[in-house]
């Protein structure tokens, strides 16, 4: 029996660059101390709190189906809270509630593209982003970026990639896996490029609570952008809640009512107990979101003193997300032969460069996700182990 070929095409042919991350699982079920820089998820749990909420909002019998684009009071929260922090005029019709971002990402790309189309991305990338655009049927292109000018995209490479099939554009910042936070300039050559070649632009801010330098500007906030731009958004990284699965799309009302459509064919909407919850988290204000990203902001500290010596690595300058990206190509090695070694001499596991594509390769992402004494040590010794590597 056969499988429909869309799901080989969703995988792709570049393999999904997690090896070293299912090899340090598997130590660590073992037994092994492995100090593990690969995983994008916080070190704390989901807020106490937010849990009783939850629990209290499914004893009030909010189990039932929940059809729709959410909660009313859930979508004009979210509408209000994207208003505040971007200026952007947005209503609740402007807002349909998903089981978390990458769920957002794929009804977004489902509803905007389809067979014969073109859907770009820029490159480094989180790694379901081209999956997701080839789940539509559609072709996944890549935008190089350069690491000697961090990872900001270049209107110039937008429009080389924009051939007349291409549809839509997806960007991230404050990014995974760099910890770049694109620029105004830049935004604003993305925005032109977008105009230029009439592409829907969606921008994946699933990290705007986790800014560290600088600001975050959201695209849609740019002139005659908000009619061409759909915000993912998602309360995994801002409260610490990925495994609720609570995200959402802010979009005109077309694409709202498109993705409300397809959610009835796929999900059935979020259920209205974590529905409830996300109400309550969001309540909590910015004081709480800060302290959710603070750890990362510490340990963004840790990185750039362990680091600052170092003669083999130069790390990106990270001014958002959950991440440090470091340019270890002085050590002759490739961002893979780098992760292999460090895990298997070191015990100190991170991501190649190379799974989030050709641009990163040389490089490796850190995440800033365990405790800080942890990650002192492991950012400590990362670097000594490459200064041995040295030439
Ligand atoms: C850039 C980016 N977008 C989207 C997601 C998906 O997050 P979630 O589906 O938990 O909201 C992630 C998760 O790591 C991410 O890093």
């Amino acid at each position: 029996m056969q499988l429909a070929p869309r799901i080989a095409h969703i995988a792709g042919t570049d393999g999904d660059g997690w090896g070293i991350y299912y090899r340090t699982r598997e130590m660590i079920r073992a037994g092994e101390r492995v100090l593990n820089l690969t995983i994008g998820e916080h070190d704390v749990k989901t807020d106490a709190a937010i849990l009783t909420a939850m629990h209290g909002a499914a004893m009030a019998g909010h189990t039932g189906y929940t059809f729709g684009a959410g909660l009313p009071e859930l979508r004009a929260a979210i509408a209000k809270r994207v208003q505040a922090r971007t200026g952007v005029a947005t209503r609740a019709e402007n807002v349909v509630v998903t089981p978390g971002g990458q769920s957002a990402l794929f009804s977004t790309h489902m509803a905007l593209l389809d067979r014969g189309d073109t859907g770009l991305y820029c490159a480094p990338f989180y790694p379901t982003y081209p999956g997701t655009i080839r789940a539509t049927g559609a072709e996944a292109v890549a935008v190089p970026t350069r690491s000697s000018r961090a990872f900001q995209p270049e209107a110039a490479a937008i429009m080389a990639a924009a051939t007349p099939t291409a549809r839509t554009l997806l960007i991230n910042s404050p990014n995974n896996p760099t910890g770049v936070i694109y620029s105004r300039e830049t935004l604003e050559g993305i925005a032109e490029a977008a105009q230029a070649a009439d592409l829907w632009l969606i921008s994946d801010e699933v990290y705007d609570t986790q800014v560290w330098e600088g600001q975050h500007l959201s695209p849609r906030a740019l002139p005659g952008m908000a009619e061409r731009t759909v915000v993912i958004g998602s309360m995994s990284k801002s409260h610490a809640m990925t495994g609720s699965r609570l995200g959402w799309v802010v979009a005109p009302e077309a694409v709202v009512e498109a993705i409300t459509l397809l959610s009835t064919v796929t999900t059935y909407g979020v259920p209205a107990f974590i529905q409830h919850a996300a109400l309550h988290a969001l309540a909590q204000g910015e004081g709480f979101e800060a302290g959710i990203a603070d750890p990362f902001r510490r340990r963004r500290e840790i990185a750039a003193r362990a680091l600052a010596g170092s003669q083999a690595i130069r790390a990106i300058p990270s001014a958002g997300a959950m991440y440090v990206m470091l340019d270890i190509r002085a050590t002759g090695l490739s961002g893979n032969a780098f992760a292999e070694r460090l895990l298997e001499e070191e015990r100190i596991a991170v991501m190649p460069g190379e799974s989030f594509g050709a641009p990163a390769a040389g490089h490796c992402r850190v995440a800033m996700t365990i405790p800080d004494d942890d990650f002192a040590e492991a950012m400590a010794r990362l670097a000594a182990f490459a200064d041995r590597l040295l030439p």
